[in-house]
């Protein structure tokens, strides 16, 4: 029996103790009303948290940043893409295992417990898909990590795109991926994306595409996906990830399908700083931010998670898998400063992620559940994002498997 006493949390007043048994979280009562335990800590009024929920990154590619010749010179979606295509092929299994794990690190350092990983199947030997496989196994008891089967070359685009999409869910893929605006045309964007869930259903999988991510207001494949989720029934198991060409789409028609995305109950991933830093590249002033309609969609009360995207890799140079960075560039792009949407930042990256990533069941701090949560270095919701505050400590399954000090002023001005 464990007692981490004196905890903030989440949208509730006061403070309180949690009493931990082996791996479940038992006792969740008002501050000092739980008989002592053989082993307690003191968390001094800081905020505690669900873990946070990493909802799109692709840890194939990370640390895979072009050195300065080799680097994009439009900075564009499309030229880091045919980068990659001619870097993937020579990769080694224990390569991408030891950088994935390299980023894993990095993520859980900084608070994640579940990881949704796109992973490119467009290579003939499916070597990323393999490498991510073995760690998926390896870290099951530290780590809950989703894969994609993701091709990011296209369903058609890329010769056989279709059928490696399909090995990789017969190898253990847990999510169905996609890239319609890739594709050569609207039809086989449309075709790719009816593909992915076809494949959905026959393997009984989830659905998450890179979709629309261009700032092109012709993109329109969100409407598939929508179309898709409410006629096949997948709905809240498919998702549309980074839509940045939503916040170039004319009012009447964002409007019309804002109605449409709800009926449908698919969810929606942002990357904030990869989207900004993609996206735009062909605007002169004004430039657009490359970020959907955040703001609306959350208001329409559909499902947003914020992440990370890329850590160092050819689409994104910078990146450190430190999920509340991606909370206050979303707030800010998104014009969410209202107290209210503030408080509420972190709902990005824990719950809404975890809906996305459809584990609602056995995810969140409650009674009975998991004993997973962090600790982070503020105390309130408010603080923590104004701060960016750190996690101080990570506990998975009652155990602490990662812990900080806080940083310390040695002198003042
Ligand atoms: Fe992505």
């Amino acid at each position: 029996m464990k007692i981490f006493r004196n905890a903030r949390l989440r949208k509730q007043p006061g403070l309180h103790d949690i009493l931990v048994d082996g791996e479940k979280t038992v006792r969740i009562a008002p501050a000092g009303r739980l008989e002592p335990a053989p082993e307690e800590r003191d968390l001094q009024g800081r905020l505690v948290s669900a873990p946070y929920v990493e909802s799109h990154i692709h840890l194939d590619y990370v640390y895979t940043a072009m050195t300065p010749e080799e680097e994009t010179k439009s900075g564009t979606l499309f030229e880091a893409i045919d980068r990659w295509a001619d870097a993937k092929n020579s990769l080694s299994k224990e390569e991408i295992k030891e950088r994935a794990m390299r980023g894993i690190r990095q993520e859980m350092r900084n608070g994640v417990q579940y990881i949704r990983t796109h992973v490119d199947v467009t290579e003939p030997k499916l070597t990323a898909l393999k490498a991510l496989l073995e760690l998926r196994e390896e870290m099951k008891d530290r780590l809950y990590l989703q894969l994609i089967a993701f091709p990011q070359e296209g369903y058609y685009a890329y010769p056989g795109g279709d059928e490696l999409v399909e090995e990789a869910l017969r190898l253990g893929a847990d999510v169905v991926g996609g890239i319609p605006h890739y594709e050569f045309t609207r039809e086989l964007g449309e075709k790719s994306v009816k593909k992915a869930f076809a494949l959905a259903e026959k393997y009984d999988r989830l659905v998450d595409i890179h979709c629309d991510e261009t700032d092109d207001p012709q993109s329109r494949f969100v409407e598939c996906i929508a179309s898709e989720a409410y006629y096949t029934g997948l709905g809240s198991r498919a998702t549309a990830s980074h839509t940045c060409a939503m916040g170039s789409y004319s009012n009447a028609y964002a409007f019309k399908m804002m109605s449409k995305f709800k009926k449908a109950g698919i969810n929606f991933v942002s990357c904030p700083t990869e989207n900004c830093c993609l996206q735009g590249r062909y605007d002169a002033y004004p430039r657009r931010r490359g970020l959907t309609r955040v703001d609306e969609l959350v208001k329409a009360g559909i499902n947003v998670s914020f992440a990370q995207d890329s850590i160092s890799d050819p689409w994104y140079p910078l990146g450190d898998g430190n999920l509340i960075h991606q909370v206050d560039f979303g707030l800010h792009l998104a014009h969410m400063m209202s107290l209210e949407e503030i408080s509420c930042g972190l709902d990005f990256i824990t719950e809404n992620g975890a809906r996305t990533l459809h584990i609602e069941e056995s995810y969140g701090l409650k009674e009975g559940g998991p004993a997973n949560f962090i600790v982070l270095d503020a105390g309130s919701e408010m603080e923590a994002i104004r701060k960016r505050a750190g996690v101080l400590l990570s506990v998975r399954n009652g155990e602490i498997i990662m812990e900080k000090t806080p940083s310390k002023l040695v002198r003042d001005i």
